[in-house]
C-alpha cells in the first residue's frame, strides 16, 4: 500500500506541455514586461518592507486598492486572494469535496485545470460537451448539476480555449436554478470582455467570481489572483488556506500595479486593436476558420494542416498552443495576441506556409 493517497498512483505531476520559442503566443500572457514601467513604484514599496516579520498592515492596504479596482459597492470582506486564479481554483475544490462521490461540473472544452486541480483533491469532475457553435443547454447544464454529489458547477466566461462569451442571461438562469450549489464564473479573461457577474453577487450568494492579474495585468510570473463573493463564502474558503499564503513581496508588486492602472490600460486597449486586426487578417486566409473572441487570444481551425502548421511555426520560433484534444476543436490552434511585431510574423509565418 502506498504511503500516499491511493488514487495519487493514477495522476501525472503538473508541467507546462507547450514548446518554449522565440515568440511565445501560447499560454495568453501579456508581452508587456510590467517591472521597467512600475520598478519606482515597487522599489518606494520595497524599502518599507520588513522581510523578517510575519505581515498584517501591509494585506489591509491591499485589500482596501483591490476592493476598489473591482467596484460594485463591494467591500474588503468580499475578496479572498492567492497565488493566482489557479491557487484559487484548487482551494474551491479542497473546501467543496465532500467525499469520495462529490464532482465538480465544467463545460468542455473549458479550462483544462478543472479536472487536474480537482482530481489532485480527490475530486472527481463531469462534462458537458459545447455545441457546435461553442454555446451549450442550459437544461443539461442545470439537470447534471443537480445531482446531489455535484459539489460546485464551474462556468469560464469567456470560455478559454473557444474564446466566446456565454449569453448573460444563460449564466443567470443556471446560477438561479442551483441557489444550493457553489456556482463559480471563471472571470480570469474579464478586463478583455468587460463582461463580468459582479453586479449580481448581493443577490446570489450561492456565486463565486475568480480573476486573475495574469493576463490583462501582465503578470503571470507573479501569481495573483483573487475570489470575489459573499462575505460568509470568502470565510468558509480562507478556512482552507494557510494563514501567510500569500509573500508580502507579491503583495507589494499587485499595490503597485494598482498604482499604475494606466499602464495597463493602454495595453489592455493595444490587444484589443490587435485582435480585431489580426481578426480581419486571418480571416482573409483561405483554409482556415478563425472564431470570434473576447479574449486575449485568437481560435483558428485549420483543418488537416492543423499539425503540419504548427511544427512549421515551431520551425518559425512561434510557439502557439495545439487545443485539438476535444472532438469540438478538432485541427485547432490557439494563438495569444501579443505585441504586433510577434503577430505580424504569426500572419507572415501562415501566409508563405500557404505560398
Ligand atoms: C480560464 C483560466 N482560468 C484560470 C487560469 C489561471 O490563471 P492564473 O495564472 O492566475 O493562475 C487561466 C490561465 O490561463 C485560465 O485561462
Amino acid at each position: 500500500m502506498s504511503i500516499f493517497r491511493s488514487d495519487l498512483a493514477e495522476l501525472k505531476a503538473a508541467q507546462v506541455n507547450v514548446p518554449f520559442k522565440k515568440r511565445m503566443m501560447c499560454l495568453n500572457e501579456s508581452c508587456l514586461d510590467p517591472f521597467p514601467q512600475i520598478r519606482n513604484s515597487f522599489i518606494n514599496r520595497m524599502e518599507k518592507v520588513h522581510l523578517n516579520r510575519y505581515f498584517s498592515d501591509g494585506s489591509a492596504e491591499l485589500r482596501k486598492a483591490l476592493s476598489t479596482y473591482v467596484g460594485a459597492g463591494l467591500s474588503e470582506e468580499n475578496l479572498l486572494w492567492g497565488n493566482g486564479a489557479d491557487d484559487i481554483l484548487y482551494h474551491i475544490f479542497v473546501a467543496v469535496r465532500e467525499n469520495d462521490q462529490s464532482f465538480a461540473l465544467s463545460l468542455a472544452p473549458s479550462y483544462f485545470d478543472y479536472k487536474t486541480f480537482a482530481l489532485a483533491v480527490g475530486l472527481k469532475i463531469r462534462f458537458l460537451d459545447l455545441q457546435e457553435d461553442f454555446s451549450f443547454d442550459t437544461e443539461a447544464y442545470i439537470q447534471k448539476a443537480s445531482d446531489p454529489n455535484c459539489r460546485v458547477a464551474i462556468l469560464c466566461n469567456p470560455n478559454n480555449p473557444t474564446g466566446n462569451l456565454f449569453a448573460r442571461e444563460q449564466l443567470l438562469t443556471i446560477i438561479q436554478a442551483l441557489p444550493d450549489k457553489l456556482v463559480v464564473v471563471d472571470e480570469t479573461y474579464f478586463e478583455f470582455s468587460r463582461a463580468s457577474f459582479v453586479n449580481e453577487l448581493e443577490r446570489h450568494p450561492n456565486l463565486v467570481l475568480v480573476r486573475s492579474f495574469s493576463k490583462a495585468f501582465s503578470s503571470a510570473g507573479l501569481r495573483f489572483g483573487y475570489a470575489i463573493s459573499s462575505p460568509e463564502n470568502i470565510q468558509e474558503l480562507k478556512k482552507v488556506f494557510s494563514t501567510f499564503h500569500l509573500s508580502i513581496l507579491t503583495q507589494s508588486f499587485v499595490l503597485s500595479i494598482l498604482e499604475n492602472q494606466q499602464v495597463f490600460a493602454e495595453q489592455i486597449a493595444m490587444v484589443l486593436k490587435q485582435r480585431e486586426d489580426m481578426l480581419k487578417r486571418l480571416e482573409k486566409l483561405p483554409s482556415l476558420i478563425v472564431y470570434p473572441s473576447a479574449t486575449n487570444f485568437l481560435t483558428l481551425n485549420l483543418g488537416d494542416c492543423s499539425k503540419v502548421v504548427f511544427d512549421n511555426l515551431k520551425e518559425n520560433e512561434i510557439a502557439v498552443r495545439d487545443v485539438g484534444a476535444h472532438p469540438r476543436l478538432r485541427n485547432c490552434l490557439r494563438v495569444t495576441i501579443s505585441c504586433p511585431e510577434d503577430n505580424n510574423a504569426f500572419i507572415d509565418a501562415l501566409k508563405a506556409f500557404w505560398g
